[in-house]
């Protein structure tokens, strides 16, 4: 895809100072294999893009004075259809995302005039230059696993899966917030999906893409989990768990063949970190973590991940198991295709957040919240259930930590914690940390409980409401605070 030859579809290629339906166009940015990126901005007095003789208003509200790009696909006369539809496919999905972790959508011209994407430019660069600088801190992997999979955890939830989840498309805004971009080979649940239609060739990036990638599978937001998994491999260790094959044999490999465990490559990384990764990259959707919002949550709670074998495991698989898999895998393909969207996937691993007055609440009232907690449990067989409690901390640092028997306050509740869940745990066999707990310490305890929710992406709080009015009247109804401010469902429970 080198420059020579190239005949872009406009009649002209672009250059600094043009306008194109409005847009000045500036400095270019970026040359990549399928697009130019170029700076631009807005002339006065004329509309971009779609919007223009809409009577519509020179730029969609609230982007006023936002940095621009334009994306421009780089064509070469027809000969390339995948980055043909490839933009078509972003140029539809761009303007269906929302919120920090997506550059803003901003105005697109489609292939009857001049393919063009406006969006937010980023202020920041992307992780692909750190790949040089692998291994990196440990820390430093960990942070930025934990900022990809929550921004993952967004995109999912509005029904998207990336599918090209690589260095060069993850950005990250000054704050650090992180920003995916590229969503030529993405999937969404609600639009049609151009790729899937005209195409039957794996699509993906080589060392990311997933198995069921690999067999033709595009709805599966675990998918883009694997991709993560193959980045903090790279990030920790300095190498590659696959390679960079660049044939469908190739990518065929990682249906069958282990990657080498991180701690054999590098003895200070974690036993967790490595099961955290490892798990990432099993084979099966279903042995990874199951949404991106667990594999966040693990990230930034370490000491909560269960280990298995696969965290002190320090060889990659043997001859034989290597041979099964191989035997098995072959005409295996086309996989089946799992019959839930994204949004069914995510909805069947939720996470399900139980705040619990350990200390304060009425015997009957912790009775009545363990059989609502269990209940919601028992008809979702993939959630997660995380035990909260807070304790109410004054402002000023000069809190009782210890009670009257001279046992930190702390401790007692977090033991009340897991006092309180264990039934729910032996039946339903919660151990595989699906179940954790957390004390929190805070001033309002409504305001730590919404907190909490919002950080680790819960999808359901079930608390307990105050009965005795006196003491509602006196202390105010955190209950009700909650439902006033989460974002996610909440139920309430009265003994
Ligand atoms: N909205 C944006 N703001 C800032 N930089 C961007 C933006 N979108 C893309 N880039 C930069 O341009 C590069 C190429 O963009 P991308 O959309 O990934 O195109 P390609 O299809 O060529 O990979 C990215 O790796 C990133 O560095
Ligand atoms: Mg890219």
């Amino acid at each position: 895809m080198d420059a020579e030859g190239a005949t872009d579809t406009q009649t002209a290629p672009l250059k600094a100072g043009d306008v194109v339906d409005g847009w000045r166009i500036e400095e270019k940015l970026h040359t990549g294999g399928m697009a130019h990126l170029w700076r631009v901005s807005a002339v006065a007095g004329e509309v971009g893009g779609e919007a223009r003789g809409e009577g519509a208003p020179l730029l969609p509200p609230g982007t006023e004075g936002l940095p621009l790009i334009m994306k421009v696909p780089r064509i070469k006369g027809g000969e390339d259809p995948a980055s043909i539809v490839g933009f078509e496919v972003e140029r539809m999905i761009l303007p269906a995302l929302q919120g920090p972790h997506v550059p803003r959508y901003v105005a697109r011209g489609d292939f009857t005039r001049t393919p063009y994407i406006v969006m937010e430019r980023i202020d920041g660069v992307s992780l692909r230059p750190r790949l040089d600088e692998a291994p990196l801190a440990i820390d430093e992997v960990i942070e930025i696993g934990s900022r990809v999979a929550t921004a993952l955890h967004e995109l999912h939830r509005q029904h998207l899966v990336h599918l090209d989840i690589k260095p060069s498309n993850i950005l990250q805004r000054p704050d650090g917030t992180v920003v995916l971009v590229d969503f030529g080979l993405s999937r969404h649940d609600r639009l049609p999906d151009l790729l899937e239609e005209e195409f039957a060739l794996p699509m993906g990036t080589g060392p990311y893409m997933s198995p069921e990638q690999v067999q033709y599978v595009r709805n599966d937001p675990r998918s883009d989990l694997f991709a993560l998994g193959v980045i903090l491999y790279h990030f920790a260790t300095g190498e590659r768990p696959f390679g960079a094959p660049d044939s469908v044999r190739g990518l065929r490999r990682r249906l069958y063949v282990d990657p080498v465990p991180p701690r054999a490559i590098r003895r200070d990384c974690p036993p967790w970190l490595q099961e955290v990764i490892l798990k990432c990259l099993e084979v099966k959707p279903e042995r990874r973590w199951q949404s991106a919002a667990q594999l966040a949550l693990a990230l930034q709670d370490p000491h909560q991940v269960p280990l298995t074998a696969r965290a002190e495991r320090l060889q990659g698989s043997g001859a034989l198991l290597r041979f099964k898999r191989w035997f098995f895998a072959i005409g295996s393909e086309p996989a089946q295709r799992p019959r839930l969207g994204v949004a069914t996937q995510l909805m069947k691993s939720p996470i399900v957040m139980a705040a619990v007055d350990v200390d304060n609440a009425a015997p009957a009232l912790l009775e009545q919240l363990r059989e609502t907690v269990r209940r919601i449990m028992v008809t979702e067989p993939g959630a997660r259930l995380a035990c909260v409690s807070v304790m109410k901390t004054a402002r000023i640092g000069m809190d009782e930590l210890v009670d009257e028997q001279g046992r930190s306050v702390h401790v007692r509740q977090l033991v009340g914690l897991k006092h309180w869940a264990r039934p729910i745990s032996r039946e339903l066999d919660l151990d595989d940390g699906r179940l954790t707990f957390h004390v929190l310490e805070a001033p309002d305890v409504a305001g730590a409980i919404v907190e909490f929710a919002e950080r680790n992406q819960a999808d359901h709080i079930v608390m307990g409401a105050r009965g005795n009015s006196a003491m509602r009247r006196y202390l105010g109804s955190v209950s009700s605070q909650v439902v006033a401010q989460a974002e996610c469902t909440v139920t309430v429970v009265r003994a």
